[in-house]
């Protein structure tokens, strides 16, 4: 089965069975390896890839599912002050974790460019991360949504 679908902006055709999880067409298919599983039951969060824009689970989501839909992973954040902002706050400990947060977080700031505490702790409620990280992460959250405004004054 081809199916074909928009990942960091590019339109790709893969052939794959539709119950293909989209976690292996990235990895495999695509050789996109900073989507991570962990639990492969939608529990974890490692996984997390944005579809259309939304934060969503890619271990147990078929493949079919994301036809013309737009998918994507850590490897756009290439540019994007999320990434600075972990590295500056060394957000992390094993770091496995850390690619399913940042699209939570990127989900998050996509549509507030303010959030509160409380609002970033909720955007990433669903990631399992039982380090001693996470006052950073939420810092370095915060510091890329100071960094998005700084930007779009400038
Ligand atoms: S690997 Fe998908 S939620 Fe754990
Ligand atoms: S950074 Fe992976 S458990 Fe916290």
């Amino acid at each position: 089965m081809s199916i074909e679908l928009t990942v960091n902006g590019r339109t790709v055709i893969v052939a794959a069975a539709d119950d293909t999880p989209l976690l292996d067409v990235l990895r495999n298919h695509l050789d996109l390896k900073g989507s991570r599983y962990g639990c492969g039951l939608e529990q974890c969060g490692s996984c997390m890839v944005l579809i259309d824009g939304k934060a969503e689970y890619s271990c147990a989501r078929e493949v079919a599912s994301v036809a013309g839909k737009r998918v994507e992973t850590v490897e756009s954040l290439a540019a994007h002050p999320l990434r600075q902002a972990f590295l500056d706050e060394q957000a992390g400990q094993c770091g496995y974790c850390l690619s399913g947060i940042l699209m939570s977080a990127k989900a998050l700031l996509d549509s507030n460019k303010n959030p509160s505490r409380a609002d970033i702790v909720t955007a990433l409620d669903r990631h399992l991360c039982r380090c001693g990280a996470h006052p950073r992460i939420l810092r370095a959250v915060e510091k890329a949504a100071a960094a998005l405004r700084e930007g779009a004054r400038s």
